[in-house]
Formats: structure tokens, sequence, C-alpha cells
């Protein structure tokens, strides 16, 4: 593979103590964004939090700049706000539902997403509609198509389409363009979940044709814990009443009024974490330097050759699914519970982690399956982390 890995690991000093394979959990930060974080935060200690933020002035706005290269928007576009949860509820409760109206996701949406959906609908009598997988384990288009033309400008029409890219529990990549190639033909809304997929493949969200995309800083993007990103199309912002305003999203213009942003920042509130802001900032540029396509071909090739490595362990089942496969892998070994073959790997130094049936269960209970051993490789492991994976798993119950 042509990558220079021992740069990447020589800017990753987290890779010296662990094989951390638990990257869609929280990544191992490159020095360069400690080191950023770390520097706010001192200078914050030494001349005061306002007025470091003051001299970082020209820093933060350069983390807007590096998430609109990102992801192929303007700066106007963009939110920075806690975590891709937060991000997400700015973009899902900023819009309002009646009765009867439908919201369409997928099996693989995340749990917070469809909790808030479930709420929704008990809130408006917006109905929820889950679309079917197709062969291959991903978003069904035909059955999105199909849905969406149900009821088309009338009673029952589709409000909008909420999608997750990546899912939390498995090594699926969903046809997000073809999603929003519908979506835009109907003219529906399309919110993008990616908080798995950004830093680990190229996203750009002209070529998606979503609306609203939600992200984080942690995990593939290798930046710091609290932050995370909201994307809103322009066209869209105005549409979107955030649920709540302060005095950063909005202005008070007269005693009993008020004016609220006309960009991305009316999804903000005005106290924030610098440190981590700039450190997010760091972290996009530093994902951006490898190339996003370099970091995909890289990924996939790892968890490719940890996926074959599984398969050949007897009593190993892998249960990814899809027809285009990313840096998640997951796994049951029969007989062993997720949750003690994890901790077994920890205590071997292997990170992973487990995804609950729980919080899947448009998908994994219909496929019979319980709880999955999640291991999530970046483009700074290697193929001895791998091995030290294999070797450390418990042996097969009968
Ligand atoms: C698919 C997906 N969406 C959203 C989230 C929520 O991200 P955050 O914890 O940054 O709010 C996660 C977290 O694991 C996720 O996997």
């Amino acid at each position: 593979m042509d990558f220079d890995l021992d740069r990447a690991r020589h800017d990753t000093p987290g890779a010296n103590n662990v094989a951390h394979l638990n990257n869609a959990g929280a990544a191992l930060p490159p020095t360069q964004v400690t080191e950023a974080v770390i520097a706010h935060l001192r200078r914050e200690a030494e001349i005061g939090g306002y007025e470091a933020a003051e001299d970082a002035a020209g820093q933060v706005e350069s983390t807007y700049a590096a998430i609109a290269r990102l992801l192929n928007c303007t700066t106007d576009e963009v939110a920075l706000v806690e975590n891709a949860t937060r991000a997400w509820d700015m973009a899902f409760y900023g819009m309002s539902f009646a009765p009867g109206d439908r919201i369409l996701t997928g099996r693989a949406e995340y749990a917070s997403n469809v909790i808030a959906f479930l709420q929704a609908a008990a809130r408006t009598g917006a109905r929820v509609e889950v679309v079917d997988d197709d062969e291959h384990g991903q978003i069904s288009i035909a059955d999105l198509r199909r849905r969406v033309e149900i009821g088309h400008g009338g009673a029952g029409t589709v409000k909008l389409i909420a999608v997750t890219h990546v899912p939390s529990h498995g090594g699926l990549v969903n046809p997000v363009e073809e999603v929003g190639a519908v979506a835009r033909e109907a003219g529906v809304p399309f919110l993008l979940d990616a908080c798995q997929s950004v830093g680990q493949m190229p996203i750009d969200v002209e070529r998606i044709g979503c609306d609203m995309l939600t992200a984080t800083g942690r995990k593939f993007l290798r930046g710091p814990r609290g932050t995370g990103f909201l994307y809103v199309r322009s066209s869209m912002i105005e549409r979107l009443e955030p649920p709540f305003l302060d005095l950063h999203a909005a202005t008070w213009t007269a005693p009993d009024q008020f004016r609220v942003r006309t960009d991305a920042r009316r999804f903000e509130t005005w106290e924030t974490n610098y440190a981590g802001r700039i450190g997010l900032g760091v972290a996009v540029d530093y994902a951006l330097s490898w190339g996003l396509d370099a970091i995909e071909t890289r990924v996939t090739a790892l968890a490719d050759v940890l996926r074959g490595r599984l398969k050949s362990v007897e009593g190993v089942r892998v249960h990814d699914q899809g027809k285009r496969r990313c840096g998640l892998v997951t796994f049951t070994v029969a007989g062993v519970g997720a949750q003690e073959v994890h901790k077994q790997l920890r205590g071997r130094s292997v990170n992973t982690s487990v995804s609950l049936a729980d919080y899947a269960r448009f998908d994994l209970p219909q496929r019979g399956v319980r709880d999955l051993v999640r291991a999530s490789a970046h483009y700074y492991n290697d193929e001895q982390e791998i091995d030290q994976l294999i070797d450390a798993l418990p042996a097969p119950r009968s």
C-alpha cells in the first residue's frame, strides 16, 4: 500500500500504547490536534478566556473554512456545535410537522434520531416509516421512491427523508447519492447523519444532494471530544426555526422584537468550547492534508483484511452488510457475549466497542442478531494490530 504509515504513526503517540480499533467510538488524535487544544487552554489560563477567544478569532474562523472545504459548501452554511446529536437535533426540531406528515428513514438509523422521530410523531401526529433494505442490506432506493410517490402533493406527503450514511453498528455505506437524487426530484428535504462517514471518506454535499448534514469531531476526523457541526444548505436555513435561540443566534432588536440570524450560526450558542473548536479545525485540515480519497482507500483495505482474518477464525461471524463497506467491522464469537469479548480484548490492549441490539431495533433484531463487537480501523492502524486482535480473541463456546 502506498501510504506513509510511518508519518501517520509518528503523529499518533497513542498508537504506541494500544491497538486502537475503536475509531468509530473516538479516534486517537494526532499530536497537532492535542497541541492546538492545550495551547488554547493554556492561553485562557494565562490571559483570560474572553481575551484568549478574541486573540484566536481568526483561528476559529478558519475552522468554518476548513469544514466548508471538507464538505464542498460555504462557511455560512456551517454551524459549530457540541456533538453530532445536537447538530442533528437543531436541524430536525427546526422543522414543523402536522398530523399525517410522513418521515422516511432507513433500518440503519441511529437510535437517538429514531427517539426524536417518535417524540415528534407523538407530539404532532406525524408518521415514521422505515424504508426496506435491498438485497445487499442497504437502503432500497426502489422502496424509497415508491414511498415518496404515495400521497405526493396531498395528505400523507413525505415531509422529510432522514438517513444515516454509515450506521453505528456495521460496515455498511448507504447509497446516499441515490437517496439525494430521489429527494431532489420530489422536492423533499434530506437530512443526512454523516457522523460515522465524515473523516473516513470524501463527503461532498453537492454530489450527495443533502440539505442538512451532521457530524462529530472525535470519530474519524480525529478531533477533540465535545465538538460537532451542522451543515445546512443556504436555501434551507431560513426554513428551519431553531428550537432554541440566544443572543448569538438572534438579535434583540426592540423590547418586544427579535431577529434570527440568516446564516447557519443561528443554530449555535454564544458560549462554547474555543479550544475544542480550534482543535476541530486543525483535525479537519490534517485530514485534508492526507486526502479523503487516500484515507478511504487505506481504511477500507485494512477493514477488508480484518474481515478476512475474522472469517477464518472458527466460531467467529462477521455481520457487516452493504454493497460498499467502510472501516467499521462487526462480529460475534459463538457462545461468548459481545461485552465479554470486548472486555477480554481490552485486557490485551486492543480497543474495540460493543453495538447493542437495543440501539438498532429497526435492524439487528430483524436479522436475528444480538449485540455485536465493533472494531473500527483508521489509516494509522497496521496489520500487526489486526493480528493482535485476532490473537486476543476468546475461544468460542458451544
Ligand atoms: C451514526 C451515528 N450518528 C450519530 C451519533 C451521535 O454522535 P455524537 O455522540 O457526537 O452526538 C453516533 C455516535 O456514535 C453515530 O454512530
